[in-house]
This record gives C-alpha cells, structure tokens and sequence, in this order.
C-alpha cells in the first residue's frame, strides 16, 4: 500500500482526479465509454474509493474535511456522467434517424401485377349472372362413379352417348367425369328441391388435342327444379344469362337431343353475323327424378350445360384453345 499522505495530497489528488474526470467524461464518445468512466472514478475499487481509503489514515480532525470534499465530488462526477450520457443518447439517436432516413421520393421497384386468368374469369362472370339470379354454387368431384357420370344420368351401359364421352378410367367402376352433370344428380340427392344451382368445375375426355379440343376443360353446369317450371323457365333464364354475357344477342334453340333431358335443345347466338352454338339445355327427364326418388308429377325443372372454353373463346376472339393452357404471358398479359 502507498505510504501515509497529508491532508494536502489528498487535497491535490482531489483537485486532480476533479479535472481529469471532467475531461475525461466531455471526451467521451459513448455509452460503453461513460460506464468504463463510471467504474473507474466512483467504482468500488476507483479512484475516488482509493483517496478515502487513504483519507482513514489521516488525524481525526482532518477527516471530514477530505470527506466532505470527496462528497462534493461524487456528486459532481454523477451529475457529469448524467449529463453527457445525455448528450451521447441524443447524438446517436440523430445519428440513427439521418442514417435510416426514408427517401420517399425514391423511384419503386416495379412489380407487375397479376391478375385472373381469362378462363377463371369467365367462369366467375357465369356463377356471377346465375348467382344473381337466386341460384346458389354447387361442386362435385372430378374423379366420378360410373353411376354418377353416366347411369344415373339415364345413360345406360352401351348407349351411345357414352361413344361420345369416352373418358380416363381408373378401374373400379371410377372415371373422371366427362361433364359436370353429375353434379346435379349429386345434389339432389342431398338437397330436396326446390333447388337453384350453378357448378363449375373440370371435365375430361379422350379427346386429341387440337385448335378445340382438351382433354381437360371447363363446364358450368345449371340446374332449376320446382313445383310448376316449364320450358318458358328455361328459355328464359337461358336468353337472360347468354344475353348478359354475351351482349343483346339474338339467341335461338333448337331441338336436340339429351339422354337426361326431355324435351332438349340446343343454343346458339347470333355472335357477329354468324348463329354459334354455346349450349345445350332442356327438362330434367322424369327417368332422372324418378331414380332418385323424387315425384315427378310435382316436380319438374330443367337443366342447361356449358362448355366454359368456348364462351371465353367466342367473347375475346381467341382461335386456339391450346392458348388457354400454355401459360404464355405474352397472350395472358392482353386480358
Ligand atoms: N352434359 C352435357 C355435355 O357435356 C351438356 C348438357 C346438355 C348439360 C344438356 C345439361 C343439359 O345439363 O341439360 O355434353
């Protein structure tokens, strides 16, 4: 330990330390630098511990005075780190502010915005016109019984109508569905009419692919059946949906053939200057209603099947049905 000191070095030594510390902490540059200071000046083992331990030797008279004076500069030295740890706060906070100052003036980053694809959109605006008229969404597998595609549908095993809706197997008695009409039998057997309902929804068949033809497609299916609906309703709501699509078409039906219908027609629009057929539609045949049980004395109704394809082809004039599946964003960005 240091040799015994005088009251008037331990005086000095707190004159010293006084001045030192003062430069010492206005010099400081931050918080890290403050809190060395700190524990070096009034720690338990600083500068100021190291003078009153020395203080303890000096005559009893003498003590208070060293006392009081290194009180007084405690104090001081506090209020000297306070004070420019302030300081250092501030300065790094406007620092920080000018360094993550935001130029709002700056040019984007440009991010093309995507948007529906042209068939998704065209099924969205048929649900949308039959969705406003009172009918609700309905929607069934892709991957069908032969029952709901086919015989429940009044298509037995080796009527013709199944040549033209040959379609991928998957063995035990499963296909995926050639048209969405098995939606409509799906739905009645759990909702008992009256019903209202518009299905959209993936279709396939065993097609080769050209300039109209997919093997995978897209129909909307619409089925109506209640207590007094006939041909009148039908037409009706056909001519009111095609000439909210396609524009105050002229619009003609024609007699057709369907296995689950009865009568049946088909539907063209008169689209610049030439009749295009769009649809095929007609009452629900009383063989269907009967197989599931419902009474077709005082329920009848009808159906109508679109292939959702060709109504986007007609409205934006495209030629190539391959166009919709390519994925080009050359063609898709024009919609
Ligand atoms: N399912 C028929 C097809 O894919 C289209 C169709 C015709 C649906 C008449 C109907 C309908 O609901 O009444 O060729």
């Amino acid at each position: 330990m240091s040799a015994t000191l005088s009251l008037q070095q331990l005086t000095e030594q707190l004159d010293a330390l006084e001045a030192e510390a003062a430069a010492a902490i206005g010099q400081a540059a931050d918080e890290a630098a403050l809190e060395d200071l700190r524990v070096g000046l009034l720690g338990k083992k600083g500068r100021l511990s190291v003078v009153l331990g020395a203080m303890g030797r000096l005559p009893g008279d003498e003590r208070p005075l060293v006392g009081q004076r290194a009180n007084v500069l405690k104090e001081q030295l506090q209020g000297l780190l306070k004070e420019r740890l302030d300081e250092v706060k501030r300065a790094a906070m406007a620092e920080r502010l000018e360094r993550e100052r935001i130029d709002v003036t700056a040019p984007c980053r440009y991010v093309p915005p995507g948007h529906r694809h042209p068939l998704m959109a065209t099924i969205e605006e048929i649900v949308d016109i039959f969705t406003g008229l009172g009918y609700r969404v309905a929607e069934g597998p892709e991957v069908e019984s032969d029952h709901y595609n086919f015989t429940a549908l009044n298509i037995p095993e080796h009527h013709p109508a199944r040549d033209m809706q040959d379609t991928f197997y998957l063995g035990d008695g499963h296909l995926l569905r050639t048209h969405t009409s098995p939606v409509q039998i799906r739905h009645l057997e759990a909702n008992p009419p009256p019903v209202r309902i518009v299905a959209p929804g993936r279709v396939y068949r065993r097609d080769a692919v050209d300039a109209t033809h997919s093997p995978v497609f897209h129909q909307v299916e619409v089925l109506a059946l209640d207590e007094g609906l006939d041909f009148s309703h039908l037409r009706g709501t056909v001519t009111t949906f095609l000439q909210q699509f396609f524009g105050d078409l002229p619009v003609r039906f024609r007699a057709s053939y369907f296995p689950f219908t009865e009568p049946s027609a088909e539907v063209d629009v008169q689209w610049r200057g030439r009749w295009l057929e769009v649809m095929g539609c007609g009452m629900v045949d009383p063989a269907v209603l009967e197989g599931l049980g419902i009474d077709p004395e005082r329920w009848s109704g009808f159906a109508a099947g679109l292939g959702v394809e060709r109504f986007c082809m007609v409205r934006h004039g495209i030629d190539d049905i391959r166009r919709l599946y390519t994925s080009d964003l050359r063609f898709l960005e024009q919609f």
